[in-house]
């Protein structure tokens, strides 16, 4: 698997990269073979099991779709048709009728389910309330019959501003109920982005909180709430969760509370059936620059695609303790806190606050606290952990864990290694799952208790899932070499279209090549089959001719001792067309020195390759990241070049990592 052949300096090769190939630097090796153990009682036994339905998924599509709509999905209506494919369009079940939030609860009633927690909520200051299912039910029941009292209909917008509390799952879910849209606004957002996001889908109704705690603070909501509405016609009522007791202004005749319109409801509610294709929700997301992106998802497609993956991917049993770490405000927070896990009757752990609040051992005594036994978190967290060495984790008793898992951002190797050894005690396999906003649920990922992994690689495509890695011209590149990552046919819980802009739909995904859905990302296939990103094509740095992905060079560094996390940056360079930039962020203790940067060159000059070593190093406290946790490589990319026009900032989760960055430079 060595890319060494990548290197050799030969003028054809050098051609093909300034066209539009990346080339790909890894010299990753190591598989890691899940235990026995698990897998005798993985929900997948084998790697022929997983082949064989994998080939059915592509080769009979419809006959396969269907089966599982019917073992996975209640149904109100047999639909008529799987799939209606008018490139760039699905329709998927068409002809059915669901109830999305049934789906998620009234069907485990009358279960043993009933009483099982559906919810383990933990605030950030301890508090913590346990949720059964049948609980949850009566619940999401009063609230539909309140937003139907206070005037929401089917296909209304509801916008969803609330901490990590079980409201914000409630909420979701009647909403779903009544067939009305929501749009989850993260509650880390500034009023700006609330004014934005509502107005774009002219949301009727807002559901916020007094406030949420977070570092020990409160963050005042409904007072963002109250700034955004000056500026959004399209409200009418705005309904307040009463979580800090912090004081609040209520608007007459516009805001009530939570709990007082709960009191007053029914909890009877009868649920109707709606289209599949009825919308769920719209999920905003930032594109790097602009506008964010309206991502439209619809109602049958999108359960199946999530509930099917929760049951594979995460090997859900009757008797886990699952925790998605994910804010409810981003996809994963959608997909595999709620609706995956809901759908599948599982007991699904919300945490409010903070990973390193009040120490940097939260999580982990969280995950003993409540006996969790499969874990999902970003690569940000696991490195951020890794930074702050073992001993934090050692405090607490983690053996209750079977099943470790990651999204977001390609993982390096060194901390995939670490989060497997550290965290799973080298007994968990980790699913390391690539997927987007857009795609709904999880698309290329190993299946626990099977598929050999590979550190840093999100390895194979699950069900249905056609990828491909292809040149500019939509030419497959040969095995090992990198390319663009397309998925060549419609899936269930795809993107319908963006909100209102169906034209930027079509510009974005399916423009560059006709009738097939482009990513965004880099990628490069193994000679196994095994996915390999690179990261986003937008990143992709050209240096002497060579393109190559972001995420292989920061790897290389990462794998230094010394290195927690880094990122890799572009800057013009009068000779080789551009130079390399490295931001660097140490373990803690260690001191950057300049010794220690010719270390690190050299290190990835040994690693990689002399072309790619970097021009210059800056060691920096932070890196400019999104709110879930992607690093900002656009701003870096300003901050090596001394300009400081950094663009829209509105999704950075810390400016004041910026203004540090803008100085790093200065003592060179
Ligand atoms: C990146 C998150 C490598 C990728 C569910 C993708 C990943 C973007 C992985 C989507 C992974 C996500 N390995 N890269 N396992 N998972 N990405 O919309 O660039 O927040 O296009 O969805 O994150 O981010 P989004």
């Amino acid at each position: 698997m060595s890319n060494a052949g990548d290197f050799a300096p030969n003028t054809k090769t050098h051609e093909m990269a300034m066209e539009d190939k990346i080339t790909s630097v890894s010299k990753e090796k190591r598989v890691i073979k899940p235990a026995a153990e698990f897998q005798k009682q993985a929900n997948i036994g084998s790697m022929t099991a997983y082949r064989k339905m994998y080939r059915e998924s592509i080769n009979s599509p419809s006959k396969f779709w269907a089966k599982q709509a019917k073992d996975f999905l209640v149904w109100r209506k047999p639909w008529n048709k799987v799939v209606e494919w008018k490139a760039p369009h699905a329709k998927w079940f068409t002809g059915g009728m669901i109830n999305v939030a049934e789906n998620c609860l009234d069907r485990h009633l009358g279960t043993a389910r009933e009483n099982k927690a559906a919810i383990i909520f933990e605030g950030e200051p301890g508090d913590v309330r346990t949720i059964t299912y049948k609980q949850l039910h009566g619940e999401v029941c009063r609230f539909a019959n309140v937003l139907t009292r206070l005037g929401v209909k089917k296909g209304d917008r509801v916008a969803i501003y609330l901490p990590m509390v079980p409201e914000a799952a409630v909420a979701m879910l009647a909403t779903a109920r009544i067939g009305a849209i929501h749009t989850v606004i993260f509650g880390g957002f500034s009023s700006s982005a609330i004014t934005e996001r509502v107005n774009d889908c002219e949301a009727k109704l807002v559901i916020t909180a007094d406030g949420g705690y977070r570092r020990g603070g409160v963050v005042e909501l409904k007072k963002n709430v109250d700034e955004a509405l000056k500026k959004t016609p399209s409200v009418e009522k705005v309904v307040v969760v009463r979580r800090c007791g912090n004081s609040v202004q209520m608007k007459k005749g516009r805001d009530v509370w939570y709990h007082e319109e709960l009191e007053e409801a029914s909890p009877v509610h009868k649920a109707k059936g709606f289209s599949s294709e009825n919308p769920l929700f719209i999920l905003y997301t930032s594109g790097s620059t602009g506008k964010p992106k309206g991502v439209l998802h619809t109602s049958a497609g999108y359960l199946l695609g999530t509930a099917l993956t929760s049951y594979y991917v995460f090997d859900l049993k009757e008797y886990d303790t699952y925790w998605c770490s994910a804010d409810v405000g981003w996809i994963t927070g959608h997909s595999y806190v709620v609706y995956g896990p809901l759908c599948s009757g599982a007991t699904t752990v919300m945490y409010e606050g903070a990973p390193n609040y009040p120490d940097i051992d939260r999580f982990w005594s969280i995950i003993e606290r409540h006996r969790i036994s499969i874990f999902y978190t970003a690569p940000t967290a696991i490195r951020a952990f890794m930074r702050g060495g073992d001993e934090p984790v050692k405090k607490h008793d983690m053996s209750s864990l079977r099943l470790l898992g990651t999204v977001g951002e390609p993982i390096n190797p060194e901390a995939w290694m670490w989060y497997y050894k550290t965290i799973g005690g080298g007994r968990c396999p980790v699913v390391d799952t690539w997927w987007q906003t857009e795609t709904g649920a999880i698309m290329i990922t190993p299946l626990p208790g099977v598929t050999p992994m590979k550190p840093g690689s999100a390895t194979l495509p699950f069900f249905g899932v056609e990828p491909e890695v292809v040149d500019d011209s939509g030419r497959k590149v040969p095995k090992n070499s990198g390319g663009k990552l397309v998925i060549k046919r419609p899936w269930p819980s795809m993107l319908r279209t963006l909100w209102g802009d169906d034209k930027r739909f079509k510009e974005q995904y399916w423009s560059q090549f006709p009738g097939i859905y482009f990513c965004g990302d880099g990628c490069r296939q193994d000679k196994d089959g095994y996915y390999w990103i690179v990261g986003r094509i937008d990143d992709v740095l050209n240096v002497s001719g060579h393109r190559l992905g972001t995420a292989e060079l920061e790897s290389a560094l990462v794998s230094h001792a010394d290195v927690a996390e880094a990122a890799i940056v572009s800057k013009p360079d009068e000779i080789k067309g551009s130079g390399v930039v490295a931001f660097v962020t140490l373990k803690a203790g260690r001191n950057g020195s300049d010794n220690l940067k010719k270390t690190l060159r050299e290190h990835v000059g040994k690693e990689i390759g002399p072309i790619a070593r970097p021009d210059e190093i800056r060691f920096t406290e932070g890196l400019p990241k999104t709110r879930s946790g992607k690093i900002m490589r656009r701003i870096l990319k300003e901050v090596a070049s001394g300009g400081d026009r950094y663009g829209d900032v509105t999704t950075l989760e810390d400016f004041n990592v910026v203004a540090r960055l803008a100085k790093t430079g200065e003592d060179e």
